[in-house]
């Protein structure tokens, strides 16, 4: 077989020596006086990191684990010309109030330079209750946008041509019914809906596992997003009708390792689920799309992405047995870490933001959110979207780390950690596929165990001051004060507004039409081979609310309980 290592096996063996050499010489004499100060130093996820690397570190890699940008295994990148064809879409998420209120922050963030949208819900439209539901009292346009309806949805994108800019809908229980106001929305305006691009996040599987967001059981929610995927695909097929995310999980204190892993395991579930309800993979892993975090540990974040990128790559080409190249390229929205953020000395995270988006731009990324440095307080002010905006633009236009593409690629250091992640990320796969895959231990808790062990590691750390936050565990200046700091304030009076919009829906619609669907769709959740998505277009243009809609298959499915983790 022809050598296609990256170097000759005489140059490893003179390196080798070479090293030897000044190990014995000249370093061992400069630790007898001057100590390096940790004995151990490692990434965030626990990767030992050797004092330097060199030749003979990758000597093991052969060149076609690194390929070519837009080419299989993708480790470099997912298009040919990456940045120098088109720069990764700035996509600051904003969700808050009344459709309107929203619509005005999307408009001033365009604006800004803002070149993709990116919503966020309040917490009744996430978990499937009207803004009038008793349960949702005090949360209405809180922490997202509320939306009742199709109209609401009209309203969010009031003068937004859809055909033009790309919209991310952060939706995760309910997504199934808010892409199906959106299409509504699109056809009463007229767009062709071929040409809607955009996601939704609709992973049901890291709700259970992270962000704890949820209205059925396991099951049938992995349903709903079957449903949604197969539809999406052939309706809106420049959709991607789901954002894989390992965002959450990192957020819950999983560890970059798990955070790739255990998404990769929820995609293969997903996929599994698609391909045997009888879709060809190549039909919609195209539109599968993820999203993940940019974290502090700068080289171990970049060296993430490319190794999740070869990865999925190796298993949707021997997994799945897809052909597409366009089925294997992992494509990415980045966040960068909100937990990394902190209430003191608020403007420290700016510069922590601006390193996170740097590493994120290192890593590849397609699609990219700046976090606010108000983060720690409340939702962003349009003041810290503006700051998170300009973060984006100073890297792309000021910097020059654009103009070539995997600009890290073959460093030594960089080439041998991507490869150690990638080895412990199939660990892990490995060790989710004998257990059973992702559904059923998502079931049993393993996931969430998995996560809050890491979390309490991490924390344990902060609290030693083994990991420093400056300001808060190291160098922190009691003088401080936050005393000053401006935040988003909630508007107390978009409930009403949304209650009043509410009783004149319900009193101006064919409620005959509406319990005529409401059956159907409720017979048609019995059964677990009816796509469910035609019957709710259906009832949204009929104006069913979210509410009623969700209600009706809680049903037909009960809702979830928790298993105890300790
Ligand atoms: N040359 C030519 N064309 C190029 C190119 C190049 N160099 N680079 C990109 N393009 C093309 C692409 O091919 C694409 O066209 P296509 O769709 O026909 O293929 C078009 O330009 C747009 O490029 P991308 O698709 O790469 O970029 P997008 O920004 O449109 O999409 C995405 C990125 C990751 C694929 C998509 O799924 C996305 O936007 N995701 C966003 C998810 C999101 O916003 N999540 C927010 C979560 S917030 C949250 O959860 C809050 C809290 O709860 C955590
Ligand atoms: N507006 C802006 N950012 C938001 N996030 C969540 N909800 C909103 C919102 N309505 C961001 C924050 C948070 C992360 C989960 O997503 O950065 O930490």
């Amino acid at each position: 077989m022809t050598d296609t290592t990256l170097f000759s096996t005489q140059a490893i063996d003179n390196i080798r020596e070479s090293q030897a050499e000044w190990e014995e010489g000249a370093l061992a004499a400069f630790l007898k006086t001057r100590p390096e100060e940790k004995a151990v130093y490692e990434t965030e996820s626990g990767i030992p990191l050797k004092r330097i690397y060199t030749a003979a570190d990758v000597a093991d890699i052969p060149a076609e684990e690194l390929g070519f940008p837009g080419a299989y295994p993708f480790t470099r990148g997912v298009y040919p010309t990456m940045y120098r064809g088109r720069p990764w879409t700035i996509r600051q998420v904003a969700g808050f109030g009344n459709p309107e209120a929203t619509n005005q922050r999307y408009k001033y963030m365009i604006q800004t330079g803002q070149t993709g949208l990116s919503t966020d819900f309040d917490l009744p439209t996430l978990l499937g209750l009207d803004s009038d539901d008793p349960m949702a009292f005090g949360e209405v346009g809180r922490v997202g946008v509320a939306i009742d309806t199709m109209e609401d949805v009209d309203r969010l994108f009031d003068g937004i041509d859809l055909e033009k800019i790309s919209v991310s809908l952060t939706i995760n229980p309910s997504a199934w019914v808010v892409y199906a106001m959106f299409v509504a929305v699109a056809e009463q305006r007229g767009l062709d809906l071929h040409k809607l691009t955009g996601t939704l996040q609709a992973d049901p599987l890291k709700e259970y596992v992270a962000q704890k967001e949820w209205i059925y059981p396991v099951r049938p929610a992995v349903r709903l997003l079957r449903d949604l995927i197969m539809y999406s695909a052939k309706a809106t097929p420049k959709i991607n009708p789901v954002s894989l995310s390992g965002y959450h999980l990192s957020d819950v204190g999983g560890n970059a390792l798990q955070e790739i892993a255990f998404t990769m395991a929820f995609t293969i579930s997903y996929c599994e689920e698609v391909t045997k309800a009888g879709m060809d993979i190549d039909d919609f892993a195209p539109r599968l799309s993820f999203f993940f975090i940019s974290h502090q540990d700068f080289f171990e974040q970049i060296c993430k992405f490319r190794a999740a990128r070869r990865v999925y790559a190796k298993i949707m080409a021997e997994r799945f047995n897809a052909k597409k190249p366009e089925s294997m390229r992992l494509r990415v929205h980045v966040q960068t870490a909100a937990m990394s953020l902190t209430k003191v000395e608020h403007h420290n995270n700016l510069m922590r933001t601006a390193i996170q988006a740097l590493g994120a731009v290192l890593g590849g990324c397609q699609s990219m959110h700046t976090n606010g440095l108000d983060e720690a307080f409340a939702i962003p002010t349009e003041e810290a979207m503006k700051l998170a905006i300009r973060t984006q633009q100073i890297i792309r236009e000021e910097i020059n780390v654009t103009s070539v593409i995997d600009p890290l690629g073959g460093s030594y250091f960089i080439e041998r950690l991507t490869k150690d992640m990638e080895t412990e990320m199939w660990k892990m796969l490995d060790e989710v596929q004998e257990r059973g895959g992702a559904i059923q231990l998502v079931e049993e808790g393993w996931f969430q165990q998995k996560l809050a062990d890491s979390a309490y590691a991490t924390f344990k750390k902060i609290d030693s001051g083994e990991k420093i936050s400056v300001g808060v565990n190291k160098f922190a200046d009691e003088a401080s004060s936050t005393a000053d700091v401006h935040i988003h304030p909630y508007d107390d009076h978009c409930t009403q507004l949304q209650i009043d919009r509410l009783k004149i829906i319900r009193a101006n619609r064919d409620d005959a039409r509406i319990k005529s669907l409401m059956a159907e769709l409720v017979e048609q959740a019995r059964s677990d081979d009816v796509n469910l998505l035609p019957t709710t277009i259906e009832l949204v243009k009929a104006k069913a609310t979210l509410g009623e809609i969700c209600s009706a298959l809680r049903e037909v499915w009960g809702s979830y309980d928790e298993p105890m983790i300790v």
